[in-house]
């Protein structure tokens, strides 16, 4: 089967590196995509194995349409009975790019009609719409006058992992939080703290992954599973697999926050998934911060000064370089932010640079090695110039 994992534009290499230990073959990445091929087993451990995947598609027809009429005509003579029937209920999640079809929701109605009237004429009964939580998700993406109609085997996006009650502020995208630990590298052997934790989708994504706990393990409900053909011996089968793989490492994961809710979010998730013996969380201001440890990795997401005035968002980053450059001596420091103004002012050398996105929101994640005299060396190149 030719498959379609999507994921965020930034995490296209990394998903693939994913996908090829999973044992996907013909691996291709694309934009926000890697495409793949495999078989039922390996859609399924997709779903489950993959950390840093929103959805897994499987495209069923591929077609052009210039019009409505168009589509709805070739919408119309698949067979949409392979996929549905009237006692279950589906929904159309559509794209749109290029000038001939501007509007998204407008070819996701039309298919749905199609669909709709097809199970109407054949059976005089039709299939229920639920947007929120439908048993078969379809998912439509046009570019200019070419369409895919795809199966989306997962449902609700891969990112709700179930740990987050959403009541922090800007939260990380869980998927773009386990992208960022494997672009820095980070194993569970590197003493790992996130000083400005927030809800902790770092600190959580870090211990899931050091126990090899699927990121996906408290998920109860994915799309393929209301698929005519799903095969519940062969998931549980691999679920039995998961579970014995899971590990208990000797890990440090340490995160702070100036919010106390953060800290008090923070750790009901960890409490959640049984991640508080892995997982240690506590109310600090940087500026005032000792390190927990002697070396290891630190990954922040610092607020992008939204909320803040201008001035005091550089001089906020400002204190962000001056602290890592004076307590944390030994330490790789990753940053990651959308305010690249702010981010110059840190005051170091960045040694790793990557742009990514928190769903539309283009980031910098910036690496920063804090060895003995680094700010001297930056002092130097800058005189010199
Ligand atoms: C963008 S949020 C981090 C979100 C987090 N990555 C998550 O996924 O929920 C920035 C966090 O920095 C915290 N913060 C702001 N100023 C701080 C300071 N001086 N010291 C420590 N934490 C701070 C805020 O309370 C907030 O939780």
């Amino acid at each position: 089967m030719k498959l379609l994992a999507k994921t965020f534009h930034g995490l296209e290499e990394v998903l693939a590196e994913e996908l090829f230990q999973l044992g996907a073959k013909n691996i291709e990445p694309k934009k926000r995509a890697v495409a793949f091929e495999g078989d039922k087993e390996l859609l399924y451990r997709g779903n489950l194995h993959l950390r840093t995947a929103l959805r897994i598609l499987l495209p069923v027809m591929s077609f052009r349409a210039r019009n409505e009429r168009e589509l709805y005509k070739k919408v119309s003579e698949y067979n949409w009975s392979k996929h549905l029937d009237n006692s279950k209920t589906f929904a159309v999640d559509s794209v749109a790019f290029g000038d001939i079809f501007k509007h998204s929701r407008y070819v996701g109605l039309k298919t749905k009609d199609a669909i709709v009237d097809q199970f109407r004429e054949k059976t005089g009964k039709r299939p229920s719409i639920d947007v929120e939580a439908p048993d078969v998700s379809i998912n439509l993406h046009v570019t200019g006058d070419r369409f895919t109609i795809s199966l989306d085997s997962s449902g609700e996006s891969l990112h709700r992992r179930g740990y987050r009650d959403n009541r922090h502020k800007a939260p990380l995208n869980e998927v773009l939080a386990a992208g960022m630990l494997k672009i820095a590298k980070w194993d569970p052997e590197i003493p790992l703290f996130d000083p400005m934790c927030g809800s902790g989708t770092i600190l959580m994504e870090a211990a899931m992954y050091a126990k090899n706990i699927p990121p996906a393990w408290h998920r109860k409900k994915f799309s393929f599973m209301s698929w005519p053909d799903f095969d519940k011996e062969l998931w549980e089968k691999i679920r039995k697999e998961a579970e014995e793989k899971f590990e208990s490492p000797r890990v440090t994961i340490i995160g702070a926050d100036v919010s106390m809710q953060a800290v008090d979010i923070a750790k009901q998730a960890s409490l959640e998934f049984r991640l508080n013996r892995e997982i240690k969380v506590s109310k600090a201001a940087f500026e005032n911060q000792t390190p927990p440890f002697k070396a290891g990795m630190i990954i922040m997401n610092p607020p992008y000064g939204e909320r803040l005035q201008k001035d005091d968002i550089i001089e906020f980053y400002k204190m962000i370089g001056t602290v890592l450059k004076r307590r944390f001596t030994g330490f790789d420091a990753w940053i990651i932010s959308s305010n690249f103004n702010a981010m110059k002012n840190i005051g170091l050398k960045p040694a790793e640079k990557y742009t990514l996105f928190n769903g539309p929101l283009e980031t910098k994640f910036w690496k920063f090695k804090l060895y003995e005299g680094s700010m001297k060396i930056k002092k130097q190149r800058v005189t010199n110039k």
